[in-house]
């Protein structure tokens, strides 16, 4: 079976899950939190190069103020815990995965920045394993946008090239994701790794995020792999 290298995940319909269950929003992400866990482990263990998590948009911060500052929280206890995991080799499912997280950190007070960075410094010499990268305040055309501006600012007056621009986005390091799941059924990119994603597979799961499991993400694995991928090209 083709495995791709790197998947890009949507994680979508938490809300409905919480909803279809008579609890509050929140509670939809906690149990989105302990799906992403999972996956990350299957992810490992399979090989996968790279798996990039679309957490928060630069557009979610227009979500009720409640919700907002609920999932902020639970990012923060996130962090905590998985510094807490992996400096105390406590659990497998990070063994040899590397954190980083992506998007415009610079909103986030200095507090946040210091954890982020210290738990992406804790693993950074992990280069061989698993690299997640979780996207916050993440856009991609913010992302396109921010790369260009840092060219300009380096090489004044050179017209950009597509390998200078992708030398500049938050992913730096991993390939194109050869595959962008989402879930909930939605079918749209919602301003997710639009430069990378120029020749991605689509798969869309039925299945709220809470209830995506590493069976689910080995459904989609077996799509992926009966595609037949041609990069603009005729199908060999
Ligand atoms: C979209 O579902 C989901 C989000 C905006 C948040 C994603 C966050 C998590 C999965 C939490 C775990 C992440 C980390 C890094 C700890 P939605 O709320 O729009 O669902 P709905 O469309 O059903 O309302």
């Amino acid at each position: 079976m083709s495995l791709p290298l790197h998947i890009g995940f949507i994680m979508d319909g938490n809300g409905r899950w919480a909803q279809k269950r008579g609890v509050p929003r929140k509670m939809g992400h906690e149990a989105g939190a302990k799906a992403l866990e999972k996956i990350i482990d299957r992810c490992r263990t399979l090989g996968i190069k790279c798996a990039t998590f679309y957490a928060f948009s630069t557009e979610n911060w227009s979500r009720p103020k409640e919700e907002v500052d609920a999932l902020m929280s639970l990012f923060d206890r996130y962090i905590n815990e998985l510094h807490r995991k992996i400096s105390s080799g406590e659990a497998d499912v990070y063994k040899d995965v590397r954190i980083r997280f992506i998007g415009d950190l610079s909103v986030f007070s200095e507090e946040r920045l210091e954890r982020i960075l210290a738990l992406e410094k804790l693993t950074d010499r992990q280069t061989d394993g698993l690299c997640v990268n979780i996207a916050i305040n993440y856009g991609g055309r913010n992302e396109i946008v921010s790369a260009v501006n840092r060219f300009i600012q380096e090489n004044p007056g050179v017209p950009i090239t597509e390998k200078e621009l992708s030398l500049r986005l938050y992913t730096d390091g991993c390939p194109d994701p050869d595959l962008i799941i989402r879930t909930a059924g939605e079918m749209r990119l919602s301003n997710f790794l639009l430069w990378q994603s120029a020749y991605s597979e689509y798969y869309s799961s039925s299945v709220y995020w809470p209830d995506f499991t590493p069976k689910e993400l080995d459904v989609a694995l077996d799509a992926f792999s009966q595609r037949t991928r041609k990069f603009g090209n005729v199908a060999k």
